[in-house]
Formats: C-alpha cells, sequence, structure tokens
C-alpha cells in the first residue's frame, strides 16, 4: 500500500478552507476512504492551548512579535507533525491540514514581515522535511473573505484589510514558486462549484498511486 497522501488547505480568514476541508473529508470518506482532517494550530493538546493563546480574541492583550508569533505556530506544528501526521502517513491514511506550513510563509513572512528564510528554514526543522503533495489555494480578495466572517473575529483577524492583502499576494507568489505543488481556485465561486474543482485536483494525485476515487 502506498504511504498516505498530505493536502493542505491555504487561504486568508473567510476563505473557505474549513468549508472546503470538511466537505472533502466527508466526500473521501463515503467513497471508503480514511481520512483524517486536522486545523493548524491544533489537533493535539499542545496544538489547542498554543491556538487558544494565538487566537483568542483575549490573545490581543498578550503584545506579541511576528517572531514570537510564529514559533508558537511551529512548536503547534511540530507536535501535530511529528505525533500524529507522519504516523497517519504510514498506515496509508489520508491526511487533510485546514493550515500547514505555507500559512507561517504567507501570515508571519509577507503579512508580518518576519524572514522568510527563518521561516523555511524551521518550518523543515517543525515539520522534519514533510511537505504536503497537494496545497488547494483558496484565492480570494479580502474584502470579501473578511465579510463573510459573520463571528467575532480571532486575535489575527483583527490585523485589518491592509495585513491580508499582503498575505493574499504572498500566498500568490508561493503559488508561482511551486506550480507542481499549489492549485489556485478561485474562492468567490459557489461552495459546491469549489469542492468539484478540489477533487478533480485530488483525483489526478490519486491516479498517480493507480487509484481512482
Ligand atoms: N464559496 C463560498 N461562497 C460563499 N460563502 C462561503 C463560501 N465558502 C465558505 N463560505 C462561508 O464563509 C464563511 C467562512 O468560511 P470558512 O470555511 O470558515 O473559511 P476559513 O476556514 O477559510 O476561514 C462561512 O460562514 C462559510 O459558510
Ligand atoms: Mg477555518
Amino acid at each position: 500500500m502506498p504511504r498516505g497522501r498530505l493536502i493542505s488547505f491555504e487561504g486568508i480568514d473567510g476563505s473557505g478552507k474549513s468549508t472546503q476541508a470538511e466537505q472533502i473529508e466527508l466526500y473521501l470518506r463515503g467513497k471508503g476512504f480514511e481520512v483524517k482532517l486536522f486545523r493548524e494550530p491544533g489537533g493535539t493538546p499542545l496544538g489547542e492551548a498554543v491556538r487558544e493563546i494565538l487566537l483568542s480574541p483575549r490573545g490581543s492583550d498578550i503584545a506579541m512579535d511576528g517572531l514570537s508569533e510564529y514559533l508558537l505556530f511551529a512548536a503547534s506544528r511540530a507536535e501535530l507533525t511529528g505525533k500524529v501526521i507522519k504516523p497517519l502517513l504510514d498506515r496509508s491514511c489520508t491526511v487533510l491540514l485546514d493550515r500547514y506550513g505555507d500559512s507561517s510563509l504567507a501570515y508571519q513572512g509577507y503579512g508580518r514581515g518576519v524572514d522568510i528564510d527563518i521561516i523555511r528554514r524551521v518550518n523543515r526543522l517543525a515539520t522534519g522535511g514533510l511537505k504536503p503533495d497537494l496545497t488547494v489555494l483558496l484565492d480570494l480578495d479580502p474584502d470579501t473573505a473578511l465579510s463573510r466572517i459573520n463571528r467575532a473575529s480571532d486575535r489575527i483577524e483583527q490585523y485589518g484589510a491592509d495585513f491580508f492583502r499582503k498575505v493574499r499576494e504572498g500566498y500568490l507568489t508561493l503559488a508561482e514558486a511551486e506550480p507542481d505543488r499549489f492549485r489556485v481556485v478561485d474562492a468567490s465561486l459557489d461552495v459546491d462549484v469549489i469542492t468539484g474543482q478540489i477533487l478533480m485536483h485530488i483525483e489526478s494525485l490519486f491516479n498517480q498511486d493507480g487509484i481512482t476515487i
């Protein structure tokens, strides 16, 4: 049996990552695949505790420069990768990630100005060099994305539209640099249309292992 495939969902807040990741999880599970979905930060007790610090609106009281913010994400990533993701891939499970290393490059790197090379190096350390086989980038303009969020903003969502413009551009730069791994999807389309496009990309990935879905 081939090693499991790792698929990450990226994009700014409100672009539809969680919606799509959950749809894909249900679809693949319905087809009989073993699938696990994790969100970052999170997925382990440490990750969920770090998530509380990083995303809770109460965390806005905690001053945090970009590098410190990034290192907290990296700690959550190291824990999730080593203890959860790698063992699952080893037993041929498909792992879906609602955010992974590219989020740090886009948010703390392009968004907050932390040295991109430092983030790449620490990401490599935290993931032991593991990279997604496919990264779905849900691309959407920040005004539309932020207007979709109809709950209280988390700490990072409070950075505002200018910040998210930089993050979006950062993501597109990353996608251009790695066209084999990234698939950019227009996130302004209907939910089901987007799901269909993502499934086509997953289908071609699985076909490489001789698996049809
Ligand atoms: N394609 C879409 N068109 C319109 N609204 C959407 C679409 N995808 C998601 N939404 C809605 O937008 C909001 C944010 O979606 P969500 O999946 O939570 O985004 P993210 O996880 O990227 O922050 C949710 O209320 C969701 O129902
Ligand atoms: Mg989400």
